[in-house]
């Protein structure tokens, strides 16, 4: 199918080319024809007026050979094939072949002036042959024909040249381009190969058009990559403070713990008032604090490391994982947490699973704490429904203004001033979520009851497929 335009264009120039050959060819013929046959009359004519009255006066006396040498001396004449004469009384006289195709017969009526009247004496029937002149006519046709059809031929072999070489092999040439373009050749010109450097026809316009928009296309390429780069650093910066933040709260009460108790010991020891039971049971509490500070830096190591392994897990346990990171917060901001997991096994990223949701778990308590309400609740749901493991996570503070709801999910966006807030923390719950894990997250406000009250606050809900393997 290459060179369709060419083809194309040929088959055009070829049937307009042979109707309008055809009108022509048909109007030349018909008006030679049209002459020859007005000559052929005329010469009849001639006849007529020469030899009737010949004709007349033989008949008349009944004089056979003038008759017989007058007919046969008409077709002398090469295009009369055969003469006959008809009398009043019925006798005909004919000479020379009678053909019925291609020809055509003249009569005339022989008469004779007597007493002022004329007296029909006969009819005289001269028959022509056609056939020399269709003929004549046909090659004539068949000629004009041909030379026609070499010219347009020569005409139509000369587009296909021209209209291959300078616009279907360059239009196959971006064609190409266009096909290979991707992304990593962006930088890539197309080039196209003219006659004259200086012409600057269509063809260079769309080239240089194809290169503006690949230039454009690469700015834009390097704004976003740019971007992508900033909003992920941003990110990991973001995770880290949410993270640090929790640490932070779990480190204060052991920290002082142990300032309380190193201060306590120093000052009984000032007094005398120390005995070694006392000791012993100081450096107990100092031991326990210190190992309760270990062991939340392991869980907190454990959730940065850096691999980004698909492993096999279990939902609960992962919920547990993220729970015992904003535990301490919800403890200290009085924050009654309902859960109800099901133990669901699936593979994927858990790690980035336990960063969403402590995300989550954050925000919530963020909303209920400047709430300043009585009863701050969040509830957690998880379980499969139709293959898919369904996580549900709502809590009582009121809800999403309905004209933020729909861009909470945004980079950069917060309703928590620069200070308190990034505006960073869904945007990496909804990269993960649809990106990582090929699932998708949404938040509406839910109002419900509890406990013989009715509450509203934001519903977060996400949806994973249950994956025993990448290929499930
Ligand atoms: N549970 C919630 N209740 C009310 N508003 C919420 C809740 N969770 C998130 N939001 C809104 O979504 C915004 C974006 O959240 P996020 O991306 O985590 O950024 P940040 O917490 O830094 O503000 C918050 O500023 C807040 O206005
Ligand atoms: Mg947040």
């Amino acid at each position: 199918m290459k060179n369709k335009i060419a083809y194309k264009l040929i088959s055009y120039i070829f049937l307009i080319s042979l109707i309008i050959t055809s009108v022509s060819i048909y109007f030349q013929i018909n008006t030679i024809y049209n002459n020859q046959l007005h000559e052929l009359d005329k010469d009849l004519q001639t006849i007529k007026e020469n030899q009737l009255p010949v004709l007349s006066q033989a008949l008349w006396n009944i004089d056979n050979s003038t008759v017989n040498i007058l007919l046969e001396s008409l077709l002398n004449d090469k295009r009369i094939t055969a003469t006959k004469i008809v009398e009043e009384d019925g006798k005909t006289t004919e000479f020379g072949r009678y053909k019925a195709q291609n020809s055509t017969t003249k009569s005339f009526t022989i008469t004779k002036k007597i007493k002022d009247k004329n007296q029909v004496l006969g009819k005289l029937y001269i028959t022509i042959d056609l056939s020399p002149l269709h003929k004549e006519l046909k090659g004539y046709a068949i000629t004009t024909i041909l030379t026609e059809f070499i010219k347009i031929s020569f005409i139509a072999f000369l587009i296909i040249f021209v209209v291959k070489k300078l616009l279907t092999n360059n239009l196959e040439k971006m064609a190409n381009y266009a096909e290979k373009l991707t992304l990593d050749n962006l930088d890539k010109p197309l080039e196209i190969k003219q006659e004259s450097k200086n012409s600057h026809n269509e063809l260079d316009i769309v080239c240089d058009s194809v290169n503006t928009m690949r230039i454009n296309l690469l700015d834009q390429l390097q704004n976003s990559r740019q971007r992508d780069q900033i909003l992920a650093h941003q990110s990991k910066m973001a995770a880290m403070g949410e993270m640090i933040g929790n640490i932070a709260h779990q480190w204060r009460q052991p920290l002082s713990a142990i300032s309380t108790i190193s201060s306590s010991v120093k000052f009984q020891r000032e007094m005398g008032l120390l005995g070694d039971s006392d000791i012993d049971k100081s450096m107990d509490s100092i031991t326990k604090s210190a190992q309760y500070l270990s062991s939340t830096i392991d869980d907190f190591r454990d959730f940065f490391k850096p691999t980004k392994e698909k492993i096999y897990f279990n939902i609960e346990d992962t919920f547990d994982k993220a729970l015992s990171i904003t535990s301490h917060q919800y403890y200290n901001n009085s924050i009654t947490l309902f859960k109800n997991i099901e133990a669901i096994q699936t593979y994927g990223f858990e790690n980035e699973l336990i960063q969403v949701i402590i995300n989550i778990l954050n925000n919530a308590k963020d909303a209920l704490v400047s709430k300043k309400q009585k009863e701050n609740l969040v509830f957690i749901d998880v379980n499969v429904e139709d293959k898919n493991i369904i996580i549900k996570i709502k809590d009582n503070a009121g809800g999403i203004p309905k004209d933020t709801l729909s861009k909470v999910f945004e980079p950069y966006f917060t309703t928590k001033g620069q200070s308190q807030g990034t505006g960073i923390g869904l945007y990496i719950c909804e990269e993960v979520i649809k990106k990582h894990m090929d699932g998708l997250i949404y938040v509406q406000n839910s109002t419900y009851d509890y406990n013989e009250t009715t509450y509203t606050g934001a519903e977060f809900t996400i949806s994973l497929p249950l994956k025993e393997s990448d290929s499930v």
